[in-house]
């Protein structure tokens, strides 16, 4: 019996995204996640499982190695601190950038206290301590656009790709903090005992990368 490589995916954007470049390597999942219950999706391949979870739980079941690789916004990434991981490949997928936004023409107090509201706790924090700026974080876990416009927060800090949930809102981005993408992530353990399979791996998906159009 193959020793079997388990990969997290979450739902959404990234599933789609890093399909045909699994498709490479030859896993594809027998079942799609978008319409079966199933959260353990056997694929074309004996060796290969995909779990479907959470995006913000992808670092933590890689870290923990409840699954040996995974594929994870440099957002989340960031957030959870990258502890027990190795950051192997960018997919230039799912991209975007992590911004500091608030309502239109009303700029943030220069000084005191910024409420800031998010899901992105400590990368908020980092980014204003390192200005020497204080802050209130509350702490969201989504629709962060309503947080200026009901008066919870002076501003958000959240993914923009097309500026378009902000202008919908009546919202502006302000700053940039970083641009984001989706990166391949292992667990440090999976990567020594299974290195092979994941070196084999890694290859197809970064040659698929190489190509034009995957
Ligand atoms: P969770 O379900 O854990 O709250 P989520 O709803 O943010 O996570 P997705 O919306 O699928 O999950 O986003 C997954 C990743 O895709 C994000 O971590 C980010 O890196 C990227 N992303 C999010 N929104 C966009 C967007 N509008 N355009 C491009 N990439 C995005
Ligand atoms: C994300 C994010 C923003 C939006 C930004 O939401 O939370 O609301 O994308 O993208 P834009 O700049 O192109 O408008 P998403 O579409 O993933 O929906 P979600 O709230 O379900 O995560």
């Amino acid at each position: 019996m193959a020793d079997v490589i388990t990969i997290a995916l979450s739902k959404g954007r990234i599933f789609k995204e890093t399909l045909p470049l699994l498709k490479v390597a030859g896993i594809e999942p027998l079942d799609d996640p978008e319409t079966s219950r199933k959260l353990i999706l056997d694929t074309t391949r004996d060796d290969v499982k995909i779990v479907i979870i959470r995006a913000t739980d992808v670092p933590v079941y890689v870290q923990y190695g409840a699954a040996d690789m995974g594929v994870t916004g440099k957002d989340v990434l960031v957030e959870h601190g990258g502890e027990g991981l190795y950051e192997l490949l960018d997919l230039h997928i799912a991209n975007c950038k992590l911004m500091v936004a608030g309502l239109k023409n009303q700029p943030l107090p220069a000084t005191g206290v910024i409420k800031v509201a998010t899901k992105f706790v400590n990368c908020a924090k980092h980014y204003f301590s390192a200005q020497g700026r204080q802050v209130e974080i509350i702490k969201l876990y989504g629709s962060m656009e309503l947080a200026p416009i009901v008066g919870l927060a002076d501003c958000i800090v959240d993914v923009v790709d097309t500026g378009s949930t902000l202008e919908a809102n009546g919202l502006e981005p302000m700053e940039h903090m970083f641009d984001v993408s989706s990166r391949m992530i292992v667990n440090e353990a999976s990567m020594k005992m299974r290195n092979a399979t994941i070196r084999s791996l890694l290859k197809h998906i970064e040659s698929a990368l190489q190509k034009p159009c995957n």
